[in-house]
């Protein structure tokens, strides 16, 4: 069996406090990214997980195996290759996406009817809202409240561009300062805009914030240099998740292309996709 495993972007973040468990509540609107992994799983005899690149640290995939065959009663055997497009440790969400595909591709095999949410919370911060199924959601808590929002009507074109370097989350969220809150207004905001059904690329570029941006800079100086050089052009960046990864959110195709070709020629990486596909 074949899933498709989206990346995503956070258009919104904010982080409202810190928790006695280590992590920090947060309050962001999640979209997917037409920028896609592919995640095949099979029965087999143990436990397998093969990825076609490298990955950093701990393999998600694997954990969302163990734990789910654990919440089923079952021996966690299973074989699971993952063909990896989506960049790792970039704030894309890529190996919580694996993981995501990973349970609800064993979950049919398995014929398990199992709340994917709640036991993809254990795997992983950003795993519920892939679970979810969702284009695009209000997502609270540590990351298992999951609440679906409509897509927009218009296809929404962004450009993804991304600093030649990894960034682990636990790393930016320990260099956040509770005095870098201030985005939960305007989370507040992008939300009653997908709900009332009036997301324009002007509402998002004005409700685009990130509190893990002054963490991120502090942890990754090319987050800086790239969003003032992108400013000087008239291109406001975004940070996603915990970075390095950055967007730009366009028009339509023609200024995603635009944008794109301004920022390559200034020397960053630049791709264009669409969001909530
Ligand atoms: O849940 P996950 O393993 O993806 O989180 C990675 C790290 O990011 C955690 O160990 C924690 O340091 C940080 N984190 C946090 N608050 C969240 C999500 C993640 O502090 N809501």
């Amino acid at each position: 069996m074949r899933i498709a495993a989206p990346g995503k972007l956070n258009l919104a973040l904010a982080v409202v406090g810190k928790r006695d468990d280590g992590y920090h509540e947060l309050r962001s609107v999640f979209v997917t990214l037409d920028l896609m992994d592919s995640v095949r799983v099979a029965p087999h005899k143990r436990l397998e997980v093969r990825n076609s690149l490298p990955i950093d640290g701990e393999d998600l995939a694997e954990r969302a195996v163990k734990t789910l065959a654990r919440a089923a009663g079952r021996d966690p055997h299973a074989f699971v290759s993952i063909h990896k497009r989506i960049p790792v440790a970039a704030g894309l969400g890529g190996g919580s996406s694996d993981a995501a595909a990973t349970m609800r591709g064993l979950a049919t095999l398995w014929g398990v009817d199992a709340d994917l949410i709640r036991i993809g919370a254990l795997v992983g911060s950003d795993v519920p809202f892939f679970a979810s199924g969702a284009k695009a959601a209000f997502v609270s808590g540590r990351g298992e409240q999951v609440r679906p929002l409509p897509a927009p009507r218009e296809p929404m074109h962004v450009v993804v561009l991304r600093p030649p370097l990894r960034l682990r989350t636990a790393e930016v969220f320990s260099a956040f300062a509770l005095s870098d809150r201030g985005a939960a207004a305007r989370v507040d905001s992008l939300v009653a805009a997908f709900e009332e059904q009036r997301v324009t690329p002007d509402v998002v570029r004005t409700f685009a914030a990130n509190d893990l941006l002054a963490a991120a800079e502090r942890r990754c100086e090319a987050i800086t240099t790239w969003r003032v050089a992108a400013a000087e052009r008239g291109i406001p960046l975004f940070l996603t998740g915990s970075g390095p990864t950055l967007f730009a959110v366009a028009d339509d195709r023609a200024d995603a292309l635009r944008i794109a070709r301004i920022l390559k020629r200034a020397g960053m990486r630049a791709h264009v996709h669409q969001i909530c596909m």
